[in-house]
């Protein structure tokens, strides 16, 4: 098992990275707790491990629609009713979705109750669990409201990835190829050599990427907790266009392959702006495909509201007037903030989308 520590703010967190390591949890939880599980998850992986603490369940589907506003009130009033303590915790057992939801209860109720993360998704174990960053949605507004609030303890038992189908794990890697490729030169050059292994489920292959994405964002977080100072931005690579596709899809394509069409395009707009080296446009597409991604909006085999997607890029969060703050690789591997105009952005877009 290998285990991070980080001070993020005044907050310590410990992630904890390995193949049937869900015992660990017994030393962290007393007191009582309330378990918040995915319904896909084996309940008695969880309980089984907690049995002889106060523990209550929650279970939610999984998937977007559980983000919805009224999944947090219900869980709040479980939270008073079964008289929950600020030292008490709240131990989110599933995908981005759940750990979502779960860190927005954890840090509205009561002003913050312990939270335990338990990623069961490749992407909640390289990303959506670690930061602290949580949103869920009001109707149709994705990730309206959100809060930052540090999980004391995130364990990432992999034995989880089991029962994950490939394409959720493809999912995942998107953001870990958006690592490699704007902060972790070494990670690209693994990733490079051992796609074969990821897909026959190699677990020391899958334990390094997780372990690896887990150091990249924490020094991203740790430097920058609240988003304040431009540094988090990097994690947006892919994201400006990313976004953009998903919301002229009605998001009925994953994050993830929104996400590498996002990092494709953006990596265009790099090379055009004259700040990102030519070859890192070969270099992006080459590990996407080498990891089952698509590279263009043809290969998603769905119509795009081009309207709608121009549209979302001037509704970006990172606009600042006619601007754009976008990080864009200078080199492989490295990153820097550019304010790029909108009209240029969305010209690149429309070249990208073909
Ligand atoms: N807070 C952050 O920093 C952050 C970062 C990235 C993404 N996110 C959020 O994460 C969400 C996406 O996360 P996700 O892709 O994990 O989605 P998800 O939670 O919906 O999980 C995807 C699917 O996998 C199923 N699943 C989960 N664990 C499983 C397992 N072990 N075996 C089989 N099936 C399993 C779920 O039930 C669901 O159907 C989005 O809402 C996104 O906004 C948040």
């Amino acid at each position: 098992m290998r285990c991070i520590e980080e001070d993020i703010c005044c907050n310590r967190t410990k992630i904890f990275i390995g193949r049937n390591i869900i015992e660990v949890l017994r030393e962290y939880i007393d007191g009582k707790a309330l378990i918040l599980r995915q319904r896909v998850i084996d309940p008695n992986r969880i309980v089984n491990i907690l049995r002889d603490r106060n523990i209550y369940e929650v279970v939610l589907d999984g998937g977007e629609r559980d983000k919805d506003i009224s999944n947090v009130m219900n869980i709040v009033r479980i939270l008073y009713e079964k008289g929950f303590q600020r030292r008490d915790h709240i131990v989110a057992v599933g995908g981005g979705t759940l750990t979502d939801v779960a860190g927005f209860v954890a840090s509205i109720y009561l002003r913050g109750i312990n939270l335990v993360n338990i990623p069961t998704t490749l992407l909640g174990m390289v990303d959506a669990a670690i930061g602290g960053k949580n949103g869920v949605n009001l109707g149709d507004m994705k990730n309206a409201l959100g809060t930052f609030y540090q999980p004391s303890i995130i364990v990432s038992d992999l034995e989880f990835l089991d029962t994950l189908p490939d394409e959720e794990m493809v999912n995942g890697m998107a953001e870990v190829i958006k690592y490699a490729v704007v902060m972790d030169r070494e990670l690209y050059t693994f990733l490079k050599k051992s796609y074969d292994r990821f897909f026959n489920r190699d677990y020391d292959v899958i334990e390094d990427i997780v372990y690896r994405s887990a150091i990249d964002k924490l020094s991203i977080v740790k430097q920058d907790p609240y988003e304040l100072k431009g540094i988090r931005s990097v994690l947006n690579f892919g994201h400006t266009i990313g976004h953009a596709i998903e919301v002229s899809t009605k998001f009925s394509i994953s994050h993830g392959k929104a996400v590498a069409i996002g990092m494709v395009c953006e990596s265009m707009l790099g090379i055009e702006l004259g700040v990102s080296p030519k070859d890192i446009l070969e270099e992006v597409i080459h590990m996407l495909k080498l990891y089952r991604l698509p590279t263009n909006v043809k290969e998603l085999g769905i119509d795009i509201d081009r309207d709608l997607a121009l549209y979302a890029v001037t509704r970006d969060k990172k606009s600042r007037g006619a601007e754009i703050l976008m990080p864009l690789p200078v080199e492989l591997g490295k990153w820097d903030l550019f304010r790029v105009d909108i009209e240029f952005v969305k010209s690149v877009f429309i070249k990208c989308l073909g």
